[in-house]
């Protein structure tokens, strides 16, 4: 469980997060939802130490993060598992290069057993003998399957990712949100995923956190989202027509239970 507590911070006098608070919890897919340049990734950067809040906290199951000693942070860092915006494949290396890079930076496992990590990880996201591709010859999906792969390759039990079904057509999209759901429950990851995709907020959204101009004006699940009555929340939802429809759906069944 990660618990962040009155997070602020201002760039150059602008104030972009004002004094956020929540919970993300273990074995979700934690939402963190909201229109562009309301600090989302700057939220995000503040959650795994990026960028250090001018105030607040972030404590990772029970330990303070926030300015504890180095030693502490490296050692939580070390159980985090980032997934960027763009994938952020290294361009010059293959794709088992790719995944096996992070356990020779944070492991002392042999060559053999980072093999059998890299093989397994690929085998979890369907890219099971892909090893000797280059990023430059995947297609945008693949490059975020290698993505997760990389980010889980050593047992994280923190994932973080950043809008990753970015720039992916809808049936592409789907399937990662659902690998990073699954991968999450398999394993018990706190997840927090990034995102502005409606389509990702009714298929994945376990816990939702709604920003807006760096507050949060509302939480809850898939479950409920539609029956907020936070008027920025629901004119963030309701720009989409489907979203309208879902909901004259939803009114419609409801109209016909109640006798
Ligand atoms: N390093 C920085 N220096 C100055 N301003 C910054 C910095 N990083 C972010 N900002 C500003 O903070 C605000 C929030 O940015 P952020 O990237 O968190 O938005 P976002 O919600 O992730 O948007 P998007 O959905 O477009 O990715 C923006 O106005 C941005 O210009
Ligand atoms: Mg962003």
């Amino acid at each position: 469980m990660i618990e962040i507590h009155n997070i602020h911070k201002s760039f150059n006098g602008k104030v972009v997060l004002d004094g956020i608070s929540g919970v993300f919890q273990t074995g979700k897919t934690n939402l963190l939802l909201g229109a562009s340049g309301t600090g989302k990734s700057v939220l995000l950067k503040c959650i795994v130490g990026l960028i250090k809040p001018d105030l607040g906290s972030v404590t990772f199951d029970g330990t303070y993060f926030t300015n504890n000693k180095l030693d502490i942070r490296q050692e939580i860092r070390r159980k985090i598992g980032m997934l960027f915006q763009g994938s952020a494949l290294f361009d010059s290396m293959n794709v088992e290069e790719n995944v096996e890079f992070p356990l020779m930076m944070l492991t002392d496992m042999s060559r053999q057993e980072r093999m059998d990590r890299v093989n397994f990880c690929l085998q979890r996201v369907g890219l099971e003998g892909t090893n000797k591709k280059m990023p430059a010859e995947l297609s945008g999906g693949m490059k975020k399957r290698v993505g997760i792969a990389r980010a889980i390759a050593p047992n994280c039990t923190y994932l973080f990712c950043d809008e990753p079904n970015s720039g992916l057509d809808p049936l592409t999209a789907l399937k990662i949100d659902r690998l990073i759901k699954e991968i999450t429950e398999e394993y018990n990851i706190t997840t927090i995923v990034v995102t502005h995709d409606m389509n990702s907020v009714i298929e994945i959204g376990d816990n939702i956190m709604f920003l807006y101009e760096g507050k949060k004006l509302w939480e809850g699940t898939s479950n409920n989202i539609l029956d907020s009555d936070v008027p920025e929340l629901n004119e963030f939802i309701f720009a989409n027509r489907l979203m309208r429809d879902a909901k004259k759906v939803e009114e419609e069944e409801e109209r016909q239970k109640t006798p």
